[in-house]
């Protein structure tokens, strides 16, 4: 049967779907919310290539992972090539399988310092990189860019080569200009013209935030995979329920109990992983993703946002479930 699985390089994905690096977001919590329910590969947030090489312990802690996580990939940033290189040698002895070289984060506090798009400006410079990159890989090297930096500079299809030509295993593109940042939609027709260019596997990214348009892009750009960020906060099920639909199986909707008890493991878990008394502020958003679009979550979001002991706010969680069902939310979802 087609798994629709895809390789890059000696990495076999079970399936052609995969987390996005979100910053901030796409901690250890995320990434296995996102495993559990299918994901064939996980993302770290973009780790500083330069804070690693300098033996920073919090950049570090970025790359925390599990074998349950398996096959996981550490993302780098920078612009110093034998930093970058000592990066992805400490990421591959933290279990890094695949390393990822960002060129398309357009944050400011990245670009100003000649890292992430700003790369897009400097082919040289990525060249010069991936020469000290590439050897010091013993895992696939991949690279997430956008489709440029601006229209007739920096495009992502005059990049192919250099990638060709210098070992990269697979590409991602997020189809936007770097300087668009998330304004308009994302250009998929690009992104396909990259699939026409890059010998190895494409994975396209941007705004997909149903199991359709899973289907649909991937037929269309010919991308061998596709990245999924925003559409996954609070959703893990957009894994499950695609691959649902590329298995031609009905699309199985998520109870409100599983979704409580999903919301809940996520809870503890960021709890353990970064403390209690911090996890209470990141759950601020974390639980408004989980129950967005359900009924009375705006009186539910304002009571959170005053909470600061943890299991309160676990115990106000369980108290706001418990008071909706399915049907009402039905309803909800039918306004
Ligand atoms: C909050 C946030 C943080 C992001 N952090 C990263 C990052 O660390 N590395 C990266 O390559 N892209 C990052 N991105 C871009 C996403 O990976 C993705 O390319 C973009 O959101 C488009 O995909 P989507 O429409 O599925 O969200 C970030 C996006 C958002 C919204």
């Amino acid at each position: 049967m087609n798994d629709f699985g895809f390789n890059i390089g000696s990495v076999r994905l079970k399936n052609p779907l995969i987390l996005a690096p979100l910053a901030g977001v796409t901690n250890l919590p995320f990434r296995l919310a996102a495993k559990r329910q299918g994901a064939a590969l996980t993302v770290t947030e973009m780790v500083s290539g330069m804070g690693l090489s300098m033996g920073g312990e919090k950049t570090r802690r970025l790359m925390a992972t599990t074998p349950e996580e398996k096959p996981f990939c550490v993302q780098l940033f920078g612009k110093n090539p034998d930093a970058l290189a000592r990066g992805a040698e400490i990421a591959q002895e933290a279990g890094a399988d695949i390393i990822d070289l960002n060129l398309g984060c357009p944050a400011r506090k990245v670009v100003r310092h000649g890292s992430g798009a700003a790369l897009l400006r400097d082919f040289p410079l990525v060249e010069r990189i991936l020469n000290k990159l590439r050897p010091a890989c013993k895992t696939p090297l991949t690279v997430k860019t956008r489709i440029g930096w601006k229209p007739g500079e920096g495009e992502v299809t005059d990049l192919v080569p250099i990638l060709r030509d210098n070992g990269v295993d697979a590409v991602t593109v997020h189809g936007r200009y770097a300087v668009e940042r998330f304004g308009g939609s994302a250009n998929w027709d690009q992104i396909a013209r990259v699939v026409e260019k890059f010998p190895g596997p494409v994975i396209g990214n941007g705004d997909i935030t149903r199991p359709a348009h899973v289907l649909t892009r991937l037929k269309e750009s010919g991308c061998a995979g596709v990245m999924i960020g925003r559409g996954a906060l609070g959703n893990p099920w957009i894994f499950s329920q695609t691959l649902d639909l590329l298995h031609g199986r009905p699309m199985e909707p998520v109870s409100l109990t599983e979704r409580f008890s999903t919301a809940e493991h996520h809870a503890r878990m960021l709890g353990r992983h970064v403390g209690e008394g911090k996890a209470v502020f990141m759950l601020r958003s974390v639980l408004m993703w989980y129950t967005k679009g359900l009924p009375e979550s705006a009186s539910f979001r304002q009571s959170i946002n005053r909470e600061r002991n943890f299991e309160t706010l676990l115990a106000q969680l369980e108290e706001y479930f418990a008071g909706i069902d399915d049907e009402q939310t039905r309803k909800a979802a039918a306004l």
